[in-house]
């Protein structure tokens, strides 16, 4: 008996021997295309955020020709598309002021259009979540290609890992160990061919998130950009969209709760960024899975690190990937994790990794011999942060895990600007910098500067780490014992917002707590007092984004984008 097939979506534009089906298709063919195009083919698109401003992603217009191929192969029709493309390392104030427009915009264009299934194009940190959350929206049958890292970087024989060697340029100019030549020969070394950043950072985190859940071929996160392999599976990538629209395998039915749960305890593994807990919130929100930050310290938290990668170790990503990659993570972590979900081959987790070998242990490290416990992200609470704070262990100072020390309090990146290297400012190496205003409303956008460097005068003093806190976000390449996504943030009046220099923090990381050290009633005085901030602005899409964002525990999503709308259009042109 011949298997029902359901209807394909893009028939509903082609279909019809009617005026629109004539319209639909007739402009189309202005491209060239052989009528048998319209006549049930799958339609694939791909969704495309290649830019030259955005650099990690700059070889993806290459790449979505290598997927053309594999979807024609298969018997589709492939159909490009450009998105908004995020690029870290350009774009002002930050590119998370943007990551929902971008998403706004995969959405409607994935549903505005006749398109069956889809395969995303994905790089440079946001451009990950962002093109996921649009989809996840829509809910059709999806695949992502990651664009892969950079080669790894090298600079007079040192190794340039993306971002985490800008951490320290500060400090080697302070010590004069870094000239102007040194600075331009060293741009160079570290960006030695195209791809995303080579560290363990968010881009790298967000592509080993997005194989984690399912999304990917196996073994498709690690491999380097410019490596053959990369673009074998970027060809079968193509090829295997088509049968995905064939078996109707919709991301919702590979994006289940177990998915999220094994991405979690994987980033805890990989020594991943702190930005996984924003975007993966935001996507579990948009298909209708139940996720909160509590999930991540319970689920992640004990998972040792097995990845001697930087910002949390010494490789680069091009090691991993030699070292067999994130194949040998999941097989290591094989009893920790769901075996029996589903991913886009239509195979289980398990399956995929189950020839996965190590090629170098002291690149990844086996659960007897981990490089580090206990690694996870830890969830904070306390006054400071009712609704949660995060830390990364892994990337912190053991010492500082636990620390009492006076507030030096910012007010804002200005004020931090204006006054860090004075050298007339009360600090030491015990004191906790304070930021505030740089949370998702304060800023606007939740920048990555929870990092910031120490004072002139303790990088002269040799003193490497001072216990920084903050509502902001750090970049994934970054270090230190850094406390970050504090919720409620200072601009909506959370404690942070009342906090004044010389206050005592205290951090206390085995016991999640994270402590203004004054009375209640101190505390209310100063609530009273406390003047909330003027909107940066009356119109356009910051005020959109100044409306509906949610707090970091939430994942910052627009609270209108929460959850799905489907791929169903009502009207048509007329
Ligand atoms: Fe694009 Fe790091 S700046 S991935």
């Amino acid at each position: 008996m011949k298997k029902e097939t359901k209807k394909l979506r893009s028939q509903e534009w082609f279909g019809g021997s009617d005026k629109m089906g004539f319209v639909h298709r007739s402009w189309l063919r202005n491209q060239g295309y052989p009528d048998d195009h319209f006549r049930g083919k799958p339609v694939i698109g791909i969704c495309n955020t290649w830019s030259e401003l955005t650099p990690c992603n700059g070889h993806l217009r290459d790449f979505a020709e290598i997927v053309k191929k594999g979807v024609l192969e298969a018997g589709g029709f492939p159909l490009e598309f450009p998105v908004m493309s995020l690029g870290e390392t350009i774009m002002r104030p930050t590119t998370m002021l943007f990551r929902n427009l971008a998403s706004m915009d995969v959405e409607e264009s994935i549903r505005a259009n006749p398109i069956d299934g889809v395969v995303l194009l994905t790089g440079c940190d946001k451009t990950t979540p962002s093109t996921i959350m649009g989809a996840c929206s829509v809910d059709l049958p999806t695949i992502v290609v990651p664009g892969g890292p950079m080669l790894s970087g090298r600079f007079k024989g040192e190794f340039i890992g993306s971002g985490s060697f800008s951490w320290t340029i500060k400090e080697r100019q302070k010590k004069n160990t870094f000239s102007e030549e040194d600075m331009l020969e060293a741009e160079i070394c570290g960006s030695r061919s195209a791809g995303h950043c080579n560290t363990m950072g968010t881009a790298s985190t967000m592509a080993t998130m997005v194989e984690a859940l399912g999304l990917t071929l196996p073994g498709m996160s690690s491999i380097p950009a410019v490596d053959s392999r990369k673009k074998v599976l970027t060809q079968l990538s193509g090829r295997r969209i088509v049968e995905m629209v064939n078996e109707d395998l919709t991301l919702s039915k590979i994006l289940t709760r177990k998915a999220f749960e094994n991405s979690i305890i994987v980033n805890a593994a990989v020594g991943g960024s702190t930005n996984l807990l924003i975007h993966l919130l935001a996507i579990a929100g948009r298909i209708g899975v139940e996720l909160n930050l509590e999930d991540f310290d319970k689920l992640g938290s004990k998972i040792p690190l097995l990845v001697n990668l930087m910002p949390s170790g010494k490789y680069l990503m091009e090691d991993f990937f030699y070292a067999g990659g994130l194949p040998v993570v999941l097989k290591e972590l094989e009893n920790l994790l769901h075996h029996d979900v589903l991913t886009v081959n239509g195979k289980s987790l398990k399956e995929n990794n189950a020839n996965a070998k190590c090629y170098n242990d002291d690149v990844i490290a086996t659960l007897d011999k981990p490089f580090q416990h206990n690694a996870g992200i830890a969830v904070l609470k306390g006054n400071l942060c009712e609704n949660g704070a995060v830390i990364k262990p892994s990337a912190a100072t053991p010492k500082l895990m636990k620390h009492k020390g006076r507030a030096v309090v910012f007010e804002s990146m200005e004020d931090y600007h204006a006054r860090i290297d004075d050298p007339n400012l009360d600090i030491d190496e015990t004191y906790v910098i304070v930021l505030k205003g740089v949370g998702p409303k304060g800023y606007p956008g939740m920048p990555e500067v929870g990092n910031v460097d120490l004072p002139e005068k303790l990088i002269q003093k040799g003193v490497k780490d001072i216990v920084r806190i903050s509502d902001g976000r750090m970049s994934g390449t970054a270090y230190g014992t850094v406390v970050l996504h504090i919720s409620p943030e200072s601009a909506i009046g959370g404690t942070l917002a009342l906090v004044k220099d010389g206050d005592m923090i205290e951090l206390d990381v085995a016991n999640r707590k994270l402590h203004l050290d004054i009375s209640n009633d101190e505390l209310k005085k100063r609530k009273a007092l406390w003047v909330q901030p003027e909107p940066h602005t009356d119109r356009g899409y910051v005020r959109l984004f100044l409306d509906h964002i949610q707090q970091a525990d939430k994942g910052c999503d627009f609270d209108i984008l929460v959850g799905k709308s489907g791929s169903v259009v009502k009207g048509d042109l007329h």
